[in-house]
């Protein structure tokens, strides 16, 4: 729901605008509106999206001036806080240096990071990198939201509760209807200015019906739209693009071949990267990334993981770890705990100091205070679910997620509750 702050546009290329905030600048895409200088405008994932009227643009930015400043003194001073006091070895220590001096890390050294850290190192490292994000893209948290309209799926991956064999499972299909009305009060009641739409891989979709889709919501609502529909044809997803989609939401799962494979039958991680390059050509915005406690899955895939994830330049980072499903051939696999995820979503933000990294649901339904520690480990973007409560349970990808049974404005509340405590912009502002 990101409270955008509204920008003012100072200057008009070709297909680019340049806006001001608070005095900083930022160069945004300018396709999706149109607008002249001296405008406001919502700006999301660098793009501007609605107007606003200039009195309300100013009455928004009045309140904003207070809070902004308050929330940056917060975040300082919580990145500045609690070094001390820890347990360093020496190995450990000489990594440190090389991180603060901008020296190449050797592979040993992720591995230390990822593997070999002590508990009081580990803190350090999150710590680390939590002065990694504030220094290169400050103290913004996106929030999106998420509308899951389907769980029919014609896959069968094997870590998956909507896997195609898990015949237990009650299937559902949103109508047009239930996802305009869903769409409608995450935008106009709760402010959402990026929304995803989520399904299995569900051939009811056709490209037509997907276009219904998008048209019908791009007709009424100032929003973003990210996809994540699974894989489907570049030509679907350039449609998609030209009826005014912006994201697309595909993570690759595992940067190894054989453990792909052996997962995602059928299917090969080749023809998956090729999509999701595919989908950046077109101009899409591409969330990615993997899940993490695959069988087989050494530290070293998992760094692989992160490089990949790298290499693809994508909008954000979307990890989180594999959750055994009961009905799914992986029931009996052990689930990793909280504190590696930390240490993944550390070294992600010293390997990638720019990036946008969400707090996945899987990552929060680990343990309890997983979303605070995560965003104090590098993290810094939240998605909240809007699907209707009564279809949440049953996009049954793992068991018990996080949030399933609550309503939209308490975990609004609670994700706002929890950033204004440490210190953290609930906006779209990245560092640029
Ligand atoms: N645990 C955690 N994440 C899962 N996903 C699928 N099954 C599970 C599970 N059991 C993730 C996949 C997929 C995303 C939509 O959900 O990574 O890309």
């Amino acid at each position: 729901m990101c409270y955008a702050i509204p920008a003012r546009v100072i200057k008009i290329e070709e297909r680019f605008a340049t806006v001001e905030y608070f005095g900083q600048k930022r160069k945004v895409l300018k396709d999706l509106l149109d607008f002249d200088i001296g405008d406001y405008v919502y700006v999301q994932a660098g793009m501007a999206i609605r107007k606003i009227p200039h009195l309300q643009a100013q009455s928004i930015l009045k309140t904003w001036k207070v809070l902004f400043s308050k929330l940056k003194n917060q975040d300082e001073s919580l990145i500045n806080k609690s070094y001390s006091g820890l347990r360093l070895s020496k190995p450990y220590d000489a990594i440190i240096k090389k991180i603060d001096e901008k020296r190449r890390l050797s592979v040993t050294d992720y591995l230390y990071l990822l593997n070999g850290v002590s508990s009081d190192e580990g803190k350090f490292s999150q710590q680390l990198a939590n002065r990694i994000r504030n220094k290169y893209i400050d103290n913004s948290c996106c929030i999106h939201g998420i509308i899951e309209i389907s769980n029919y799926c014609v896959r069968d991956c094997l870590y998956c509760g909507i896997r195609k064999s898990n015949k237990k499972l009650k299937r559902y299909r949103l109508k047009l209807n239930q996802i305009l009305e869903a769409v409608d009060y995450a935008v106009n009641s709760r402010g959402f200015k990026v929304l995803v739409l989520q399904a299995g891989e569900d051939a009811y979709y056709t490209k037509a019906r997907v276009l219904e889709i998008i048209r019908k919501i791009r007709q009424k609502y100032a929003v973003l739209i990210f996809l994540s529909l699974g894989e489907r044809s570049e030509s679907d997803y350039q449609a998609f693009f030209d009826a005014g989609v912006r994201g697309a939401l595909l993570r690759f799962e595992s940067a190894n071949p054989k453990i792909y494979s052996a997962l995602r039958p059928e299917k090969k991680l080749e023809d998956r990267l090729k999509l999701i390059k595919s989908l950046k050509n077109i101009g899409y915005l591409v969330a990615t990334g993997f899940l993490v406690g695959l069988p087989n899955e050494t530290d070293t895939d998992i760094l692989n993981n992160i490089k990949l994830t790298k290499k693809l330049k994508p909008e954000m980072y979307s990890f989180g770890p594999l959750i055994p499903h009961l009905d799914t051939p992986l029931a009996s696999l052990k689930k990793i705990r909280l504190a590696k995820m930390l240490r993944v979503i550390s070294l992600a933000r010293i390997i990638d100091k720019k990036s946008r990294i969400l707090v996945t649901t899987a990552t929060e339904t680990l343990a309890k205070p997983a979303k605070e520690k995560a965003l104090s480990a590098g993290a810094n973007s939240l998605m909240i679910n809007v699907t209707p409560i009564d279809f949440r349970r049953l996009y049954d990808i793992y068991p018990n997620r996080r949030s399933r049974n609550i309503k939209v404005e308490t975990q609004i509340a609670r994700s706002l509750k929890l950033l204004y405590r440490l210190g953290r912009a609930p906006t779209d502002i990245g560092a640029q």
